[in-house]
C-alpha cells in the first residue's frame, strides 16, 4: 500500500463470498462498534459478533426478501477494506439514500473515505435520488468532515449530526 492516491479503490458488489472476505478485514482492523449494531457479550469479536456481523449483512442486502439496502465491499489494491451502502429512504424527500461507510482503521486518513465517498454520490445520482443523507455524531471528524465536503449541510442534535445533500 503507497497511499491512497496510487491505489486501486473498487466497490464490489456484496455476496457471500464478498461478506466472507468482509467479515475477515472487519475482525483484523476494525471495532464491532463502528461496523455492525452492538451485540450483547464481552467486547471483541465474540463468534455471536461474526454470526451477528454476516446475518446482519444477509437480512439487509443479501436476502431479497428481506433487503433495505446495497452494499459494496471497498476493495483497496484488491483486499477486502471496508464498506459501503446507500439504503433508499422514502420520506418527504422524493427519494432520499442514505448513505454509511467503514473502513479499516490502518486505512483511514489517507483519503480513501473521499473517494468512496464520491462513488457513491455518483451511484445514488444514478439511481435516480434527489437527496444523499448521512448521520454521525459529533465526535466523528472524520465523517464530519467527509460530509461536509461533499457541500450537504450538517444539522446536529445533541451529540448526532445529520448531513444532507440536494444532488
Ligand atoms: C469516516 C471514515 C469513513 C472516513 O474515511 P477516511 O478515509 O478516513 O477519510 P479521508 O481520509 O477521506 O478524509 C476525509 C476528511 O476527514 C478528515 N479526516 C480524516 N481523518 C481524520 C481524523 N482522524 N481527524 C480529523 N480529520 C480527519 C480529512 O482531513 C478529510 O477532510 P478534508 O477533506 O477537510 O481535508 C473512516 O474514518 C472510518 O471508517 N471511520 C469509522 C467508521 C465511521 O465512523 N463511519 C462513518 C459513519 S457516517
Amino acid at each position: 500500500m503507497t497511499g491512497a492516491p496510487d491505489s486501486e479503490i473498487v466497490l464490489t458488489p456484496l455476496d457471500e463470498p464478498a461478506l466472507r472476505r468482509l467479515l475477515e478485514a472487519a475482525v483484523a482492523d476494525a471495532d464491532p462498534l463502528e461496523v455492525m449494531p452492538p451485540v450483547d457479550g464481552p467486547p471483541g469479536w465474540t463468534p455471536e459478533r461474526r454470526e451477528a456481523f454476516l446475518a446482519f449483512h444477509r437480512r439487509r442486502s443479501l436476502d431479497p426478501d428481506t433487503a433495505i439496502e446495497t452494499t459494496w465491499v471497498v476493495e483497496v489494491d484488491g483486499r477486502a477494506a471496508g464498506a459501503a451502502r446507500l439504503q433508499p429512504v422514502h420520506g418527504n424527500a422524493a427519494l432520499a439514500v442514505e448513505a454509511g461507510v467503514w473502513l479499516c482503521r490502518s486505512l483511514r486518513g489517507r483519503g480513501i473515505g473521499k473517494r468512496v465517498t464520491e462513488v457513491l454520490l455518483e451511484a445514488a445520482r444514478d439511481g435516480g435520488a434527489a437527496r444523499f443523507i448521512a448521520s454521525t455524531t459529533v465526535a466523528n471528524t472524520a465523517a464530519r468532515r467527509l460530509l461536509s465536503g461533499t457541500g450537504a449541510d450538517l444539522d446536529v442534535r445533541g451529540e448526532g449530526v445529520d448531513a444532507s445533500l440536494e444532488l
